[in-house]
């Protein structure tokens, strides 16, 4: 698949390089810069999960990825094209990348049907019949082609997560790029949700993944990326990265993500009791 849509002329689209590849990424939002300089790779049918604390640039991250947020520096390239450059044309490159947010972001006024036929109709010029018929195809992948004409607020939140992946391979994406898909979902939704991306990543979709769920990070993603304070951390196959953390800051993440109920405050160097004049302090 190529991303300019011209015979000839920039990248190696679909040559076999990467899908993605950032070098020297840089993002600030007015003075405050949010990523300091990230390189990452992904290559055709990769699954990269990318985890870290709150506030480490991973959504944002992902938004420059998807050119919802414009590059401060650095090079995004999509299938070998420049997307920085500012003679391509964004709009089209966009709908290339199919992107799954936290919140679903579904129209709650159209059925399932309507939300999955209406960018395709609208941005890709497909007639009624044939983006229904791409619609159906994806809703039978996530496992919901029985509620085609159902309304969002008639689906429970992990059936409308499944919708939003659906309408988002409506638009045959080359890769596909989550930020936080089962977080917003009640526990018993996630694993529905879960299980259809491990299909796509199995069915060889080139994916982003940015996740809490360390069990999914483990055994669906190739690699796993961990970032902190705008730039990537450590690298590597997810058992390692996961398993044995070469950094402190992963460590104590992946120690407070993997335990998150542990009443053990070690990790921020708190092992002494309070002490007279702290807040928490109770004379005995
Ligand atoms: N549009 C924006 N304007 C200003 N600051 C932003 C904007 N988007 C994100 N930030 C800031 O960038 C930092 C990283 O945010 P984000 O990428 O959402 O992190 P994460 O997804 O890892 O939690 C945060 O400090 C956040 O407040
Ligand atoms: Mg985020």
């Amino acid at each position: 698949m190529r991303l300019d849509g011209g015979a000839g002329g920039a990248g190696g689209a679909g040559g076999g390089g990467p899908v993605i590849e950032i070098s020297g990424l840089h993002k600030s939002f007015g003075a405050t810069p949010v990523l300091k300089g990230i390189d990452l790779t992904v290559g055709a049918g990769d699954v990269v999960c990318v985890i870290g604390p709150s506030g480490s640039g991973k959504s944002t991250l992902l938004r420059c990825v998807n050119l919802l947020e414009q590059p401060t520096a650095g090079s995004i390239k999509l299938l070998g094209v420049e997307v920085t450059d500012p003679d391509v044309d964004i709009d089209r490159v966009r709908t290339h990348v199919g992107m799954v947010f936290q919140s679903f972001n579904l129209f709650p006024h159209k059925t399932v049907m309507g939300n999955l036929t209406l960018a395709q109709r609208g941005v890709l010029g497909r007639s009624e019949s044939e983006a229904r018929a791409v619609a159906l195809r994806n809703l039978e992948q996530v496992g919901l082609a029985d509620r085609a004409g159902a309304y969002p607020a008639e689906l429970s939140g992990g059936q409308q997560q499944r919708v939003a992946i659906a309408r988002a391979l409506s638009m045959d994406p080359a890769m596909m790029l989550f930020d936080e898909p089962t977080s917003a979902l009640d526990p018993e939704l996630v694993g529905d949700v879960l299980a259809v991306m491990r299909d796509l990543a199995e069915s060889g979709m080139t994916m982003m993944v940015v996740t809490h769920e360390m069990a999914f990070a483990r055994e669906v993603g190739d690699r796993v990326v961990f970032m902190d304070d705008g730039r990537v951390m450590e690298d590597g196959p997810a058992a390692q990265v996961i398993g044995s953390p070469r950094t402190e800051r992963a460590r104590v993440f992946l120690h407070r993500v993997l335990n998150p109920t542990a009443v053990d405050d070690s990790e921020l160097g708190q092992t002494e009791p309070p002490q007279p004049g702290d807040p928490d302090y109770v004379p005995q």
